[in-house]
């Protein structure tokens, strides 16, 4: 049987070109080798301050943007449409160590952020979010998690997780995942190239693949370089510039402005009409192909549910065991 992929994006934006270069290039690809299954996932956009009907907008236009760029839509999937993520994600939480929980980045992270929002609160969601995760991911068995960079320590929770479960119940039952990365794990903000491209930092963090292409070719015209002076390292904003070339494939103008950068040629506004122009091409293909997606919405919708409903069998094949192998009760069904 082929080996299963398992991945899932949050419904609270546009895709950027940090999660396209970092993960869904990738998922689209996998898809001819593997056993695929990628999530829209509802319950985790919930952990941060949120709008109910923007978050099930976000979550269509998602699906839409998915399609567009090349998942398949039987491979995809709504979160809240499987229930048994969360039922999942409880058990575990009776296997997840509070410590390592409390120790995650990205917690840390987004915790600042939101008790710097009006309200000051910090969901308990928030803190459990990676427990969530690693129901997502283990409930389907899945051999290898094609993400980004700053999934890792997630990845590395999940891991224990299962480990403490199989111990616990001694049986291998879970198998250990593997991270799978692109070549360009890490994308950086080009307002600020010392930190990830990212939806949740705000709008100049991000490029969307689907951008107007005015304000892309202006995010990129405006990108964060350096002052031109001669250091020993090449500054973060020019190396996430070439970052973004080599993710496009444009190999040719990579080594080409590269070359030109070594031999003290380099000019900046040079690298960034290529690297707009490039992402501009991109950019008219994920757009053309999403009008042609989106002209019939409620044939899509249909399709996504079924998808998910024929998803929802391998969760709920999981839950059964999982249930028997803890000592719980099971409804037959
Ligand atoms: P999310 O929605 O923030 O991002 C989706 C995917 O994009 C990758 N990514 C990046 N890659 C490179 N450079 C960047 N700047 C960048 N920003 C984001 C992420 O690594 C991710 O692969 N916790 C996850 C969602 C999730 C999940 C899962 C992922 C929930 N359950 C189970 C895998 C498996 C997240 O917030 O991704």
């Amino acid at each position: 049987m082929s080996k299963r992929v398992l991945s899932c994006i949050q419904p609270t934006g546009d895709i950027h070109f940090g999660n396209y270069f970092g993960a869904v290039k990738n998922w689209v690809s996998l898809q001819d080798q593997y056993n695929c299954m990628y999530g829209v996932v509802d319950y985790h956009a919930m952990t941060m301050p949120y709008n109910p009907k923007k978050l099930k907008e976000n979550t269509w236009e998602l699906v839409y943007n998915l399609l567009a760029v090349g998942v398949k839509a039987e491979n995809l999937f709504i979160q809240s449409l499987i229930p048994e993520h969360a039922e999942l994600g409880w058990i575990f939480n009776n296997f997840a160590s509070y410590g390592r929980v409390e120790n995650m980045t990205q917690f840390k992270d987004k915790s600042k952020q939101s008790s710097q929002g009006k309200e000051g609160f910090i969901s308990v969601g928030l803190y459990d979010y990676p427990v969530l995760q690693a129901a997502d991911i283990l409930i389907y068995r899945a051999d290898f998690v094609p993400v980004g960079e700053d999934q890792k320590q997630h990845l590395e929770l999940t891991k224990e997780i299962a480990n403490r479960f199989n111990n616990q119940v001694g049986k291998e039952y879970f198998v250990l995942p593997e991270m799978l990365r692109t070549e360009t794990p890490k994308i950086m903000s080009t307002a600020d190239p010392t930190r990830k491209m990212s939806k949740s930092a705000g709008e100049k963090h991000n490029i969307s693949i689907f951008a107007d292409e005015k304000r892309l070719r202006k995010q990129i015209g405006s990108a964060v370089t350096d002052s031109g002076e001669p250091t020993s390292e090449m500054s973060p904003g020019l190396a996430n510039l070439f970052q973004l070339l080599k993710a496009a494939n444009n190999l040719t103008a990579h080594d080409e402005q590269m070359a030109a950068y070594t031999s003290g040629a380099l000019k900046y506004s040079e690298l960034k009409g290529i690297v707009a122009d490039t992402l501009v091409g991109l950019n008219r293909e994920f757009v053309e192909k999403k009008e042609a997606i989106t002209a019939d919405k409620k044939a899509i919708k249909n399709q996504i549910k079924a998808s998910s409903a024929e998803i929802r069998k391998r969760a709920q094949a999981t839950i059964r065991e999982v249930k028997d192998l803890c000592g719980l009760s099971n409804v037959k069904f």
